[in-house]
């Protein structure tokens, strides 16, 4: 696990510059798409190259990580709204290039399975894009979740719901109890990992993922088994890291090796 002590404004330019160098190998390659405040950043440095011509995703693909159970398509809190507003409609995806779990199905478990078998179909994912939850969780795996889980409906915690009324105009009774979420499994079959932390609040949730037990307790430590792996973190979300300065000398002398 590569963990990357960096200004929060800078977190997003590394991240599109990785994304832009695997979309010049890979112009077809399948990005996993996250919600949520950490990854708007690189949303706006992608959307900036694709403005200016020096990026073009018209044949990348994409896939989100999870979505709120009943809000009916075009809700402003929906995720694919959101990922609309603040991604797909700012660049060149092709309508239809980026898809996520059904949380308006009728049969959300059949909704959950023919989302498993839409990624798998896609080739799986190239390059996953994470935010973390305060309580520890990645995409909507809440404490307690199988680590080897697979796109399923959840149940949010009430710390989770109380920290996305945010989004819900401050209205907590108005965030769904349950969410589809691909499942820790799901996540782990990603080619590569970003993870991006910010903030005080998230300090806790980065300590246990990147220097904690692995434990369904704080079910982002899973990504301690993934072999390419990098943590973006601000200072102050890592500031209860205890290996802090090995992380910040490891990146200061990254470039005497290859
Ligand atoms: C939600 C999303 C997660 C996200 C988390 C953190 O719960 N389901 O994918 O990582 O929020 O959000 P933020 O980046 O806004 O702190």
């Amino acid at each position: 696990m590569d963990v990357v002590i960096a200004p929060a404004d800078e977190i997003g330019e590394i991240v599109a510059d990785d994304i832009a160098a695997l979309i010049e190998q890979r112009p077809d390659a399948v990005l996993g798409l996250a919600t949520g405040s950490s990854p708007l950043r690189i949303y706006d440095s992608v959307a900036e190259r694709v403005a200016q011509g020096r990026l073009t995703l018209a044949r990348a693909r994409g896939f989100m990580l999870d979505e709120y159970v009943g809000l009916p398509p075009g809700h402003p809190c929906r995720y694919s709204t959101v990922i609309d507003d603040e991604f797909v409609s700012r660049v060149d995806l092709v309508p239809g290039a980026v898809r996520g779990p059904n949380g308006d199905a009728a049969d959300l478990t059949a909704a959950c399975a023919e989302y498993e078998d839409a990624i798998r179909e896609a080739g799986g994912v190239d390059l996953q894009i994470l935010g973390i939850g305060t309580d520890g969780h990645i995409a909507f795996n809440e404490p307690g979740s199988s680590l080897a889980s697979r796109t399923r409906v959840k149940t949010l915690t009430a710390q989770t719901r109380e920290d996305n009324a945010r989004f819900f105009g401050g209205d907590v009774e108005a965030v769904p109890y349950h969410c589809l979420t691909q499942g820790l499994g799901t996540i782990m079959d990603a080619r590569r990992i970003v993870l991006v932390a910010t903030g005080e609040a998230k300090a806790e949730a980065v300590a246990q993922l990147v220097e904690g037990a692995v434990s369904a307790r704080w079910p982002a430590t899973i990504l301690q088994h993934h072999p390419r792996v990098t943590v973006f973190v601000d200072d102050a979300a890592a500031s209860q890291l205890a290996l802090a300065d090995y992380y910040r000398h490891t990146q200061a002398h990254r470039h005497l090796v290859s």
